[in-house]
């Protein structure tokens, strides 16, 4: 069994940035021992450096293995610089002890704009890195800020991937598992043939949807089974899908 713990849209530095439940939510989390987390990007409001180093503080209390891609707020005011000095590469990839289940994460973000993009050169790469995955046959999972597939009841759509076609064609060409991501503040799951997407809350930002709460998602990836759950930073969890038609590792 594998415990993945997914979070987005931290938005430190951000009036509405709400530290406490940031803090509570990492504690939580710490005391589940996922075997990796994800942030899916907007770690801050605007990019600016002594963001960045507050949000590398509030991550370093996490105490499994760590992946972060960026989001569009982090690529404002040279963040997307920023980002690589103070975390890692913006495109990563980030493999489970076992060795059988790798996240390759993406940068779907642009300088100074909202929308999202991954551009020729990094489906490139992602494809590369996903030929390997299959050859080690490991489960693949793509974290990327934007949303691929439009999210329910969030209004006119503006900021889906601009290449969001090719991009979904190369994941469900690729036999891509999960694809996780953030940016509209709202959980949600859809599935188009084999592959699973997956969108996070904000764990932290009271820019939250009608009485939506701040949350976070987990993924517990079994023998043939996936389960897909909200957690509620207070309050409840909740079983958002199961799937047990050979969709674990
Ligand atoms: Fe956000
Ligand atoms: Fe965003």
């Amino acid at each position: 069994m594998v415990l993945i713990a997914h979070l987005s849209d931290l938005h430190v530095g951000a009036i509405n940035h709400m530290e406490k439940t940031l803090l509570d939510a990492i504690a939580r989390i710490n005391g589940m021992n996922p075997d990796l987390v994800v942030i899916t990007g907007d770690l801050t409001e605007n990019g600016y450096y002594l963001e960045f180093l507050k949000a590398r503080e509030y991550l370093d209390l996490i105490e499994n293995p760590l992946m972060v891609v960026p989001g569009n707020h982090d690529a404002r005011h040279v963040g997307n610089e920023t980002f690589e000095e103070i975390f890692h590469d913006r495109s990563s990839t980030l493999t489970n002890d076992n060795g059988d289940l790798t996240i390759i994460g993406l940068d779907s973000s642009e300088p100074d704009l909202d929308y999202g993009k991954v551009g020729r050169q990094q489906q490139i790469w992602m494809e590369k890195e996903l030929l390997k995955a299959q050859k080690n046959n490991q489960y693949k999972i793509i974290a990327l800020h934007h949303h691929i597939i439009p999210v329910p009841k969030t209004g006119r759509e503006r900021n889906v991937l601009a290449d969001a076609g090719d991009i979904l064609q190369s994941l469900t060409d690729k036999n891509v598992d999960m694809v996780i991501s953030g940016h509209k503040h709202v959980p949600h799951v859809w599935r188009v043939e084999k592959t699973v997407f997956v969108t996070a809350g904000t764990v932290s930002s009271l820019k939250l949807r009608g009485k939506d709460k701040n949350s976070f998602n987990t993924y517990k990836i079994e023998e043939d089974v996936l389960e897909i759950n909200l957690n509620q930073v207070y309050g409840k969890k909740y079983l958002m899908a199961r799937y047990d038609d050979k969709c674990g590792i």
